[in-house]
């Protein structure tokens, strides 16, 4: 009879009951090979034996698998492996017996190169500026808007059509952004992220044929979105208040000559990314005069505008546009978290016609129950009073972070650093190298951003900066995250 190799320990890493510990056992032993088919299994009691466990588990094992079609009981004879086992999968895949023609060669029109960076979010510490804490979100409390989208449906809605989004969210994203950003007529479309709607725009608004304009230092999935449509990404230089018009006007200019004018430049006025200033109202409108004179829209990313811990933020460039050529964008990534995948574009109504005939390509729409529970959440003030809790918590270990900075800048490890009125993320000066520090990070569990990460061009960088976020650590590990990254003996 065969033993099979299923240990008790084996088994206890399985949560769930003993007999599907066991049933799953023995499916990894016949995919694995260790029983062929048509081969008896041993009998109920000695592999209870076996397993020091009750004969009857075993034969609720044994039952669980006949269910599954694995195994067969023969009367008198026992339990065998099936003859036709339910998945391919359960079979080694040989090239042989492989259904996968291995040999088949991809001809791929287009390729985007992956950006190796290591997940900010596997790390013990992780200090990626964006990340909110996810654990302060009130998943108690938004199921029961979960579950109220589920039982009071609004059957069309869940059906093909309505692209651009789920009226009532509409109605809410709407009022809210009247209300606390002044931004008034303009057409709203959700879109699955502010991802989907800078790729969406990429696609109707650029091509090798024009560029866009954006600061040095920026969001790079914003350029690789933009990229994807062939066309140039344009450095433009920024100081300690962001982009210099004097700059980009050159830059528009230089782009005239090379044949590939700027047609779009990407902002994100509210808190720069990634050094998190704001920019000024007198830079606001010199840009924006620009862009008027010479026919250019401006994406204004306002990604993290809740943010705000000394007054109220700045209003967006797109609440004052006489013009109309302000493309505004937003998301609930950093109100909720990433994985719910809800953004929002702020937009004129031809504008809003082209991306949703577009999104048409690609999806159909964004999930409508996602959407219905975050308007009934929005609607039931839930929403808003969750933001100022998190602003709250933000406030304070923004503040935590300040304090804990100064020391390490007593101390000449931390050069300089300003305390940012808003965001997520501290833009800070140290006194080695950003690279080698960040490198040395990941060995200890620590993950940051460092100012090459930022910059269009490389070459560029003064190797001196790195991005703090506060929002996503509790105090107690920024404290002990930044003691450990600090304090690596390889930085
Ligand atoms: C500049 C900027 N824009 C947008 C986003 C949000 O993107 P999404 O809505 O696709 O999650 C982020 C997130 O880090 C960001 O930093």
């Amino acid at each position: 009879m065969k033993t099979l190799y299923i240990t008790s320990e084996s088994l206890a890493s399985y949560q769930g009951p003993k007999y599907l510990a066991i049933s799953h056992a023995l499916r990894q032993a016949i995919k694995q090979g260790q029983v062929k088919e048509n081969e008896q299994l041993p009998s109920a009691r000695e592999l209870a034996q076996q397993l020091k466990t009750n004969r009857h588990t075993i034969m609720a094992a044994y039952n669980e698998l006949i269910a599954q079609g694995w195994i067969n009981s023969k009367q008198r004879s026992g339990y065998f492996v099936a003859s036709n086992l339910p998945i391919n999968s359960s079979q080694p895949a040989t090239k042989n017996n492989s259904s996968v023609n291995q040999d088949f060669k991809w001809n791929f029109v287009k390729t985007v190169t992956p950006t190796n960076e290591p997940v900010a979010a596997s790390f013990q510490f992780n200090f990626a500026g964006g990340t909110p804490d996810i654990s302060l979100f009130p998943f108690h409390e938004f199921k029961s808007f979960v579950n109220d989208a589920f039982a009071r449906p609004q059957l069309a809605e869940l059906n093909y059509g309505n692209v651009a989004g789920f009226s009532p969210l509409i109605e809410q994203v709407s009022h809210y952004l009247r209300r606390t950003r002044s931004l008034t007529d303009r057409e709203i479309v959700i879109t699955n992220g502010s991802q989907e709607a800078l790729f969406i725009l990429s696609q109707l608004l650029l091509s090798p044929a024009n560029s866009v304009a954006t600061e040095a230092m920026g969001y790079a999935p914003a350029w690789r979105s933009f990229q994807s449509a062939g066309t140039a990404v344009i450095s433009i230089k920024q100081d300690e208040n962001g982009m210099i018009p004097e700059e980009l006007e050159q830059a528009i200019t230089n782009q005239v000559t090379a044949g590939q004018p700027i047609s779009v430049i990407y902002l994100t006025p509210l808190h720069q990314y990634p050094t998190t200033v704001t920019l000024p109202v007198d830079r606001r409108h010199a840009i924006y005069k620009i862009a008027s004179q010479h026919n250019i829209a401006i994406i204004e990313d306002d990604y993290d505008h809740e943010y705000h811990y000394r007054c109220q933020p700045l209003a967006p460039m797109a609440s004052d546009d006489p013009n109309g050529l302000v493309i505004y964008l937003s998301t609930f990534s950093k109100v909720m978290f990433p994985g719910a995948r809800i953004g929002f574009m702020a937009l004129d109504k031809t504008l809003a016609q082209a991306v949703t005939n577009y999104r048409s390509l690609i999806n159909h729409k964004v999930s409508v129950p996602m959407q219905d529970a975050i308007a009934r959440w929005m609607q039931a003030g839930s929403f808003e009073r969750y933001l100022r809790k998190a602003t709250k918590i933000y406030h304070q270990r923004r503040d935590f972070m300040n304090q804990q900075l100064i020391q390490y800048q007593e101390r000449d490890i931390v050069e300089s650093f300003t305390l940012p009125d808003g965001g997520m993320a501290m833009w800070v000066k140290v006194n080695q190298s950003a690279k080698a520090l960040a490198k040395a990070a990941l060995n200890n569990d620590i993950y940051i951003q460092q100012e090459a990460q930022f910059l269009l061009d490389k070459n560029q960088t003064s190797d001196r900066f790195i991005r703090l976020g506060f929002a996503g650590l509790t105090e107690e590990n920024i404290e002990i995250g930044l003691q450990r990254l600090f304090d690596q003996k390889n930085a």
